[in-house]
């Protein structure tokens, strides 16, 4: 190491090391956030030695998160050194028999192709072709939920419009679509959660999915070029003879990224407009701020709360040295919050000059596929909102999940006022 940098690193602070961030209750009972912001004023990259999930350091501010997701030369997504979250159990599990591998735990040169094969579904030219279904199936479901009664916005409406839209991207037996919703849950959910009793469970769960697209699959090999994402993995030269694991991989993969993300997004956005209403007589006034209401949206919830990466070599974040072997947890939750990028970081503003810069897509090669899908859907729901109600009212507390990786809810009682 140069001087220099054995200067800086003794010079950063280590004071709030040891403080494990990851603990899933601090994320449902909302006690992150302050936490968070302590630590990029004290410790912005910590080391946690001791947890379940092992030691691992914890970046905060959002240009060292930057810094590190750009950098995957020295950063690593491989599955081999336990993937993308800080649970490696979620994607290896020794005493099941389980192993799972997709393109976004894969580095150069695997990566690239594999996420070509699937990247056209999410062109703008096919997010035009979308448009018009998304609109459709928007409208008739806000015509159908009931008015003035209290009702769960996550069950009727985030999950039911995402798992609707995975269903059209998979080209997925329409009735049977839950079935998405729950691979989807499953998959980000650690062994011994309200939602997965087991590991054992977990993966028979899993096991079930491959099983019902390895299906899918073989049916679609041989048959027509159409425009969905099991054809084009089972066609495209990079993915066609890919082993189960792998097939496994990228269908949760697109099945999580498409589902939990932006149903998290949606509940979050009538939680953040219950919390700050002025902002939605704001959008009322001024309907062509949609969009940057919508990445304000995405910034304010972060619908993952962080993503992993292993260090391949040594390096130095923040002015602190992290060696080769090390977890490293990029809290894109914390560097949404960061006050030298975003003023009153805490507020849900419509007007942030900078709100499509938020870290919830992350950045550098691993950069979300699906983003502008994401946004377009939100888009929708939204301007449909505001042709037909003055607002959706939260009746009660959203009861958030108790997870470090998704930052969700699982119920939200609202009332709609016509
Ligand atoms: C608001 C909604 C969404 C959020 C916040 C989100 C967030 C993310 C994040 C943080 C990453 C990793 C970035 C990194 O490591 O640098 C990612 C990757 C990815 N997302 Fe999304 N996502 C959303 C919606 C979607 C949708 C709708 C889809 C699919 C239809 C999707 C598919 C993917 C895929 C396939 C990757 C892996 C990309 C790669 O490894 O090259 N996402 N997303």
């Amino acid at each position: 190491m140069s001087e220099v940098l054995a200067e800086t690193t003794a010079a950063a602070s280590t004071k709030l090391d040891g403080i494990n961030l990851a603990e899933s209750e601090r994320f449902s009972n909302e006690t992150i956030l302050p936490l968070f912001e302590k630590m990029r004023a004290e410790t912005p990259v910590q080391y946690c030695e001791e947890s379940t999930y092992g030691p691992f350091w914890s970046i905060t501010k959002y240009h060292d998160i930057m810094s590190v997701d750009k950098d995957h030369q020295n950063f690593s997504s491989d599955a081999d050194f336990g993937g993308i979250t800080i649970d490696d159990g979620l994607v290896r599990d020794e005493d099941n028999d389980f192993f799972i591998k997709s393109f976004i735990t894969m580095d150069p040169p695997e990566h690239g192709p594999q996420r070509k094969a699937v990247n056209k579904i999410v062109t703008p030219g096919s997010l035009s072709n979308f448009e018009d279904l998304i609109r459709g199936r928007t409208q008739k479901l806000l015509d159908s939920l009931p008015i003035g009664e209290e009702f769960d916005w996550v069950d009727k409406v985030s999950i039911e419009l995402t798992t609707q839209m995975l269903a059209t991207l998979f080209d997925f037996p329409f009735e049977d679509r839950r079935k998405l919703t729950r691979w989807s849950d499953v998959t980000t959910a650690e062994a011994g959660s309200p939602i997965v009793g087991s590991q054992e469970q977990r993966v028979a769960e899993l096991r079930e999915c491959l099983e019902y697209f390895t299906k899918l699959k073989n049916e679609r090999r041989n048959g027509p070029d159409n425009f969905d994402l099991v054809t084009m993995l089972a066609k495209d030269a990079a993915t066609a003879d890919q082993p189960a694991h792998e097939f496994l991989g990228n269908l949760v993969l697109l099945i999580v990224g498409g589902n939990d993300t932006t149903r998290n997004t949606m509940s979050g956005s009538i939680n953040a407009f219950n919390q700050f209403p002025d902002q939605l007589d704001k959008l009322r006034e001024k309907p062509e701020l949609l969009s940057n209401m919508v990445s304000e949206v995405i910034r304010w919830q972060t619908p993952l709360a962080h993503m992993r990466r292993t260090a391949v070599a040594d390096t130095i974040v923040g002015g602190r040295k992290i060696s080769k072997g090390d977890k490293v947890v990029m809290w894109y939750y914390s560097g949404n919050r960061d006050e030298e990028v975003f003023e009153n970081a805490n507020d849900f503003d419509i007007e942030r000059a900078n709100a499509r810069h938020n870290i919830s897509f992350g950045f550098g090669i691993h950069r979300c596929l699906g983003m502008r899908l994401a946004e377009l859907q939100m888009r929708i729901l939204w301007s449909e909102i505001l042709k037909r109600w003055q607002r959706v009212e939260l009746t009660g507390e959203p009861e958030r999940l108790a997870s470090n990786f998704v930052n969700g809810y699982t119920k939200m009682p609202v009332k709609i006022i016509p």
